[in-house]
């Protein structure tokens, strides 16, 4: 708007300074006089033209003739040599005005725009028209619109500050939640749930937050089942020992013989005792992400052989037939001592759980990377329903049978780590009355 109203200004200035240098260098007045006021009414301006020293030769106000008009658009021409010039002023500040829009509105100012261009006469310049035009309206526009922008500016701040805090409590709100679960499971709850809502990286992390927990909840609660299982099998040997103590210490007339075989007897509970703590702590160090395996190369059929040669006398007092048949030498490299206790807890349960004059077979066969050992007995078989828990700590299929037969339930879940710790893998096949197959199989590392 304004430029627009300065680019026609400066066309009107140009021309009347055309028009009207002539007159003026004649000092032809009354005709200089008479154009300028016709051009001042067309225009809705008023028009005056300098002399050279910056006085008003003519005014079409007729107000300021003779006097010097020293507004910068003038010595603009007259001093520098400029043949045109623009400027914005606030009449009641006098002459030192300029457009400064970011000025706030003054209701009492007058505006008023000056157009000046030189008047020259032979190449020289001989004097300079001024063109002065009321510019209260666009001012007036010119506020308004501050204002307003001021106005809006503030509604969209603050629109912008309620919607920031809106979407920070959506954002925030999760995670709050998730604080204070993560608080709660510090305290030791490990119940506590988070709900999953949402989609994307929130999502996620409460998904993941609540596997954790529901794991570490798994964990504590198989941590205390084994405690209270521990408790429970240390406990029941020495119940038996102490009675027989007791039966001694409170009959001193005891026959010699019985004194002896009640001794006998806490002995063998002292033997077994020491079986179940040597296992747990088997246990608890397979557990541990530090085990280390302590690998040698070694044949896995000679390790058969020898356990086989072990438990001999068992098969014998039991009548057993007890028939290897293996196919490979199966070197491997790995930890002899636990593998030769996976093979014997293997082999004893077979023996200790088969009959008299049954028959326990064990095979060892290579197939590709893999020592394959299968152990099959005719004993009673496992019900379908055990099968998934035999490999537990402390499970046992027949509890009364198994303690007459002297088991914890530790023997398959320590074959299970250690199986695990050397990469393989081991399964069950059984029906209930046809007896049992145990297949381990184990990757053949060679160092
Ligand atoms: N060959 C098998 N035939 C029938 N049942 C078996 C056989 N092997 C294991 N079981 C069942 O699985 C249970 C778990 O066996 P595991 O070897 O872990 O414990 P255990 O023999 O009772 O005690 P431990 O071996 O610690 O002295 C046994 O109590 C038994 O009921
Ligand atoms: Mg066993």
């Amino acid at each position: 708007m304004f430029d627009d109203r300065e680019r026609q200004e400066r066309i009107a200035a140009d021309r009347l300074a055309v028009e009207t240098e002539n007159l003026f260098a004649q000092a032809r007045m009354e005709e200089l006089h008479q154009h300028l006021t016709a051009a001042g009414g067309e225009l809705g301006s008023r028009l005056m033209v300098l002399d050279e020293s910056g006085k008003v030769q003519a005014d079409t106000f007729l107000q300021l003739n003779g006097t010097r008009l020293t507004i910068p658009e003038v010595v603009g021409i007259l001093a520098t040599g400029k043949t045109a010039d623009y400027g914005v002023h606030m009449l009641d500040e006098g002459t030192n005005g300029s457009r400064r829009f970011w000025q706030p509105y003054n209701e009492d100012a007058q505006w008023v725009s000056y157009c000046t261009a030189a008047l020259s006469h032979g190449g020289k310049v001989i004097g300079v028209l001024v063109l002065s035009s009321p510019i209260q309206d666009m001012m007036q526009r010119l506020f308004d619109l501050q204002n307003q922008m001021v106005m809006y500016f503030l509604i969209a701040a603050a629109a912008a500050f309620l919607l920031a805090m809106f979407f920070s409590r959506i954002i925030t709100k999760p995670i709050a939640s998730l604080t204070r679960s993560i608080q709660r499971m510090g305290h030791g709850d490990l119940s506590v749930r988070v709900p999953v809502k949402g989609s994307g990286e929130l999502r996620r992390l409460s998904e993941t937050f609540n596997t954790m927990s529901e794991k570490l909840e798994m964990l504590d609660k198989s941590r205390n089942q084994f405690v209270s299982n521990a408790s429970h099998e240390l406990k029941t040997p020495l119940a038996t020992m102490k009675i027989l103590l007791e039966s001694i210490i409170y009959q001193p007339e005891m026959e010699a013989e019985m004194r002896t075989e009640f001794l006998t007897d806490i002995n063998k509970e002292i033997d077994r005792l020491n079986l179940i703590i040597g296992d747990l702590l088997t246990l608890v160090s397979m557990d541990s992400k530090t085990m280390r395996l302590n690998r040698s190369t070694f044949s896995l059929a000679q390790v058969v052989t020898d356990t086989a040669h072990r438990l001999e006398p068992v098969a014998e007092k039991n009548n057993q037939e007890l028939k290897l048949s293996l196919n490979d030498r199966c070197e491997m490299y790995a930890d002899n001592a636990k593998l030769t206790q996976v093979v014997y807890n293997l082999m004893e349960n077979a023996l200790k759980y088969t009959q008299e004059g049954g028959s326990v077979r064990v095979r060892l066969v290579r197939s590709g990377h893999d020592a394959v050992l299968t152990i099959t007995d005719n004993g009673p078989g496992i019900p379908k329903e055990d099968q998934a828990h035999i490999f537990e700590r402390f499970y046992r299929v027949d509890k009364a049978r198994s303690r007459e037969t002297g088991g914890t339930g530790l023997g398959l879940s320590i074959v299970h780590q250690m199986v695990l710790a050397h990469g393989g893998s081991v399964s069950v096949e059984s029906e209930e009355g046809h007896g049992s197959t145990f297949t381990v199989e184990l990757p053949i590392h060679q160092g």
